[in-house]
């Protein structure tokens, strides 16, 4: 079984302990913007096996076998009796199975530099007759509806980070193609939710504001995210990058910035 990335396939560390401390906190958000469900797709039964794609940390699975795989191993201590581990670079050729799986799953791997198209091939290979493949991803780039984010220069912070993705070569863009991706390796019943991803305590209700503070909290104190297109993409020095992200971090905190991104669950079938 292969196990290393190709150089630069993946720019944020989930090795360090920030790293998991910034999926642990990801992860409350996304689970509850689902309103705890970790399946949206409508399976027609419920999973004996799942296969969980560049997994992370790994917190909450169905009630069945899982195996999470990933290049790093960053699940720490006592994982869950129904879950297993194994180190697998998903753009490898050779996933190493014999066993074929119910429900493949992956979440937030649009940061990694992939062939998507060769990825739904190796899904599709790896599913059971009538299995199912849910892909949740946001969707890049940050918005803001009604130009609140003009204020202090934070829309002036998200165009420079957006370019400073392009300036690397980084294809975060991903999700809006993958529906058809799906369709086209040969999945059915494709389709998709979409839910708002706010950063920042804003919104109509107190779990709004809940969500959007804890995702900004995932995204700012740990912000490997911002940090690598600012400073490997545009030239920032990390002081200044650091600055610009703390700066962000304050005004999202204020509750007066609308800032969201779209996450979508996008789920298809293999035929019988
Ligand atoms: C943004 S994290 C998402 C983690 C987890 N899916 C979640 O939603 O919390 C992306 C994960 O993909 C893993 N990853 C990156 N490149 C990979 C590869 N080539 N093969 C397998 N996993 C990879 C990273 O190590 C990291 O754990």
């Amino acid at each position: 079984m292969a196990t290393s990335a190709p150089e630069n396939a993946y720019v944020l560390d989930t090795a360090a302990k920030a790293g998991q401390e910034r999926l642990n906190a990801q992860h409350m958000v996304l689970q509850s913007i689902l309103d705890n469900r970790y399946l949206v797709a409508p399976l027609k039964s419920p999973p004996k096996i799942l296969l969980e794609l560049g997994t992370g940390t790994a917190r909450v699975h169905p009630d069945c076998r899982v195996i999470g795989v990933d290049i790093v191993d960053a699940i720490g201590e006592n994982p869950p009796p129904n879950f297993e581990f194994r180190t697998l670079d998903i753009t490898s050729d050779d996933w190493g199975f014999t066993e074929k799986f119910d429900v493949i799953h992956s979440r937030l791997l649009c940061t990694v530099q992939m062939d998507w198209r060769k990825l739904v091939a190796k899904i599709f290979d790896h599913l059971k007759p009538g299995g199912y493949v849910e892909m949740k991803e946001v969707q890049f780039p940050i918005q803001c509806d009604d130009n609140s984010w003009e204020t202090n220069g934070m829309k002036d912070f998200y165009v420079s980070w957006d370019q400073g993705i392009k300036k690397l070569g980084l294809d975060w863009f991903v999700t809006p193609k993958l529906p058809d991706l799906l369709k086209n390796g040969g999945f059915l019943d494709v389709d998709k939710i979409k839910v708002m991803l706010r950063a920042g305590t804003w919104g109509d209700t107190d779990k709004d504001k809940e969500d959007g503070r804890l995702f900004a909290v995932a995204q700012y104190v740990h912000p490997m995210l911002f940090l690598v297109p600012l400073t490997k993409g545009l030239g920032w020095t990390e002081e200044e990058a650091q600055a610009k992200v703390k700066e962000t971090y304050e005004g999202l905190l204020t509750g007066n910035m609308h800032v969201y991104t779209n996450f979508f669950a996008m789920w298809g079938r293999k035929p019988e």
